[in-house]
């Protein structure tokens, strides 16, 4: 791998990519295609995600209410289809994976149905300074408990800018059966690191605990092997790296073991299956299925892009996809580790090796300058308070070549 254009076309070309972009739509630049690194925040829509929306409004206009069973294909089935697409990004069996509601609220119904405290099982484990949302989530939900998160909320701090999985083991060990939930981001959202799930997830069940994880960074980003890693639940949005649009509908995993009948602690007529929910009966009756854990009607406007995003991303195998992925980053890191050898250490990459698309740059001082530079020069990355430029090209849109001219544009602006 050498930072040169010939390298980065070349590699452009092995991999088809120039051509993959013309599926997508880009924001536009002084006439051209800007440069968007922003995957891990909102990836940008796939032309037939646009049709899609199209589509549910002309068969709106066309049937009514009657959509939901006469459309093509029937709305009440997208749902299902959605699910169904997202089984080899999550690494999950037929039933285990369901799309409903946005990721803060599914974690909130996942944990009021997973975590069940008791008096003596009862302590929380998390990653110290989680996305904001998850710590309000944890908090709260202790809080609705009544307990109290000094007594029950156990916050692993990084070393240095990284986290140690031992760190989690021997935490975990120590806590023992006072330990009810492991609760982690799956990839970190601030540094990008990926947690190493499968042991996590073991050393939570050794001592009789529940692992779940909130995949919003690591969805579509990084492998995922859910069911084969045992873990008991995971929540994500799709407005990330499966390209589901803004404010797109949620998706959720529930392992096999945990799936029955009976379905989730808090009910909905959606939970009911499609053959029975029409008969209005007074009684639940679920299936042994995470489409069980709907509640109220899907959105149907979110489910059109989102099944257009994942058939798109299913033209390809994840493990090709990942591969391409790790080669785009490790190229990206390479430009940079270049600047900083020509330009001094004007910043520091903090992501360490295990990771998925997303590199953290923390400055040392004028980040702020650089980022409003880069903008200008239309390279969408994202700032972060006080000192951090986060970029995570993709490899469903993303090129080498528009990674090496984001090297020059930032050597420029350093310089
Ligand atoms: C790690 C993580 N968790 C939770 C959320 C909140 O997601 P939502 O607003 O869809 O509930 C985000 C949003 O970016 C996130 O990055």
């Amino acid at each position: 791998m050498e930072n040169s254009l010939a390298f980065a076309q070349m590699m452009d070309k092995k991999f088809a990519l120039d051509t993959l972009q013309e599926a997508y739509v880009f924001p536009q630049h002084l006439q051209k295609k800007a440069i968007y690194f922003l995957g891990n925040s909102l990836g940008l829509p796939a032309h037939n995600a646009h049709k899609a929306v199209e589509m549910i409004n002309a068969q709106w206009a066309a049937h009514g209410v009657e959509g939901f069973f006469e459309a093509q294909p029937p709305w009440w089935d997208l749902e299902q289809q959605a699910a169904q697409e997202l089984l080899p990004w999550v690494g999950a069996q037929d039933t285990e994976v369901a799309v409903l509601n946005s990721l803060t609220v599914n974690l909130h119904f996942l944990l009021l149905h997973f975590y069940k405290p008791s008096q003596k099982r009862f302590k929380i484990i998390v990653e110290e300074k989680a996305f904001p949302s998850d710590q309000y989530l944890i908090k709260s939900q202790l809080e609705f408990h009544g307990i109290s998160p000094e007594d029950a909320l156990i916050e692993i701090p990084r070393r240095g800018t990284c986290w140690d999985t031992q760190d989690f083991l021997d935490q975990i060990a120590a806590v023992g059966d006072q330990l009810a939930l492991v609760f982690l981001g799956g990839v970190n959202y601030y540094n990008g690191q990926l947690f190493e799930l499968e042991k996590i997830t073991a050393a939570a069940h050794k001592v009789g605990a529940i692992a779940g994880y909130d995949l919003a960074h690591a969805v579509g980003n990084v492998p995922l092997h859910l069911h084969d890693w045992g873990v008991d639940f995971a929540a994500w949005c799709s407005y990330k790296y499966l390209n589901g649009g803004p404010g797109s509908i949620g998706g959720i995993f529930i392992h096999k073991k945990h799936l029955d009948q009976k379905g989730p602690t808090l009910k909905g007529w959606w939970g009911v299956p499609k053959e029975k929910r029409f008969l209005m009966e007074p009684k639940y009756e679920g299936a042994q299925h995470a489409a069980s854990w709907h509640q109220s009607t899907p959105s149907i406007f979110a489910l059109a892009p989102l099944c257009a995003a994942l058939q798109l991303r299913n033209k390809m195998a994840p493990h090709a996809f990942f591969d391409r992925q790790k080669m785009l980053t490790t190229f990206l890191e390479k430009v940079l580790l270049e600047i900083l050898e020509q330009r001094g250490s004007k910043f520091s990459i903090i992501t360490p090796k295990l990771r998925g698309a997303q590199l953290t740059l923390i400055f040392n001082k004028e980040g702020r300058r650089i980022f409003d530079d880069l903008q200008r020069q239309g390279v969408y990355v994202d700032w972060r308070e006080p000192d951090a430029i986060r970029l995570a090209p993709t490899a469903q849109y993303n090129t080498f070549s528009e990674v090496y001219r984001f090297g020059e544009i930032l050597a420029e602006a350093l310089s």
